[in-house]
């Protein structure tokens, strides 16, 4: 019991915000359920009113929303009027082709298995693995689309840090795991020389791929590899580039470091492997998103875990690869480490 001569403890602030996250989410699919951005652009302030008739909601109800939206850095309020802010801009309409819908969909989806967290930590038995092919063909095609708008502009950097835009002779990529080929595209899109090849299972590939590809007008550069990444044979010194775009944590260690070994085969000298990842630092507690990530990945596989940029590095110069070096490290969401063969 708490005496009233105890001096309260400061009040807590990490607990009460972590617990709230949940409103802050489900504000955010309730209005892009209700086209809320939509209603909104970034160019012109619209009333309350407008956005009222616009979404059929209550003029009460649109005011609270759009204050908390406003609150959260989505909109900007000025005299009684509001605006998307560029992110709200981009990837809160519908109609925008960087749009998260698809991200935002499969959130009570992905949250299920975390229900599971308490049992999985008893059992040290996953609650699924994700990276085995029949389970892997059911959920990456949509969790690859939905993770397209996320990580393009990095995808975009990545592209022009690599210099494909100048490069005069034919280059040649491969887009490993490649998903919604959200790491190649961009640098297709920059360079007709660029001809990708793109491995991923045949679902995700004919579910999801092709149609990323063929929306981004790339279709005639692009090739396709179809399996397991372990049962498809390269051939030696054939890439300019690499990408391994979120696979090395879904593999583990020792497959990460055979996936490795894999690319240095493949990559001709001289050609560069580039890493997205969400590392953590050293100490393996920050950034707070990497590591609750590591939980993600000790949920959903048997070996997956999260890498810290030292760990990588290391791995990378066993293999044998040089150079290596981390792009402007990219806040929460994505770290990119490059090295060349
Ligand atoms: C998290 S998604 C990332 C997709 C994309 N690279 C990106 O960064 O948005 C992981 C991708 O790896 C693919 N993948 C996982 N294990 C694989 C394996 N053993 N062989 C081939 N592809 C695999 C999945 O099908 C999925 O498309």
């Amino acid at each position: 019991m708490l005496r009233s001569s105890t001096k309260a403890p400061n009040p807590p602030r990490f607990v009460n915000q972590i617990m709230r996250t949940q409103m802050a989410q489900a504000i955010v699919i309730t209005s892009t359920n209700l086209g809320i951005f939509n209603a909104l652009d970034q160019d012109s302030f619209s009333s309350k009113e407008d956005v009222a008739k616009k979404c059929g909601i209550q003029i009460r109800a649109a005011e609270l929303v759009l204050n908390a939206l406003a609150g959260m850095g989505l909109l900007e309020k000025k005299v009684e009027t509001y605006r998307n802010l560029e992110e709200a801009q981009h990837y809160l309409r519908s109609d925008s082709p960087l749009y998260m819908g698809k991200f935002i969909d499969l959130r009570p989806k992905l949250a299920e298995s975390w229900l599971n967290l308490g049992a999985v930590l008893k059992s040290g038995v996953p609650h699924s693995e994700v990276n085995k092919e029949d389970k892997a063909e059911e959920f990456f095609p949509e969790l690859a689309a939905a993770l397209f708008p996320i990580n393009f502009a990095y995808a975009q950097n990545l592209s022009d840090v690599l210099g494909i835009e100048s490069r005069r002779e034919k280059t040649r990529v491969l887009d490993l795991a490649c998903g919604s080929a959200v790491w190649s595209i961009p640098m297709a899109q920059a360079n007709k020389n660029v001809k990708v090849d793109a491995l991923d299972f045949p679902a995700v590939l004919e579910r999801t791929t092709k149609a990323y590809v063929g929306k981004n007008n790339v279709s005639d550069q692009y090739s396709y590899l179809a399996g397991n990444w372990t049962d498809i044979k390269l051939d030696g010194q054939s890439y300019d580039v690499v990408v391994l775009g979120h696979i090395l944590h879904s593999e583990g260690m020792e497959r990460s470091k055979e996936l490795l070994r894999y690319v240095f085969h493949a990559l001709k000298p001289g050609g560069t492997i580039a890493i997205a990842e969400f590392l953590v630092d050293d100490s393996r507690t920050q950034p707070a998103a990497a590591a609750v990530f590591g939980l993600n990945m000790y949920l959903l596989t048997t070996q997956g875990c999260v890498f810290s940029y030292r760990e990588l590095k290391e791995i990378l110069l066993d293999t044998g690869f040089a150079n290596v070096r981390q792009l402007e490290k990219q806040k929460e969401d994505a770290d990119l480490v490059l090295a060349d063969r």
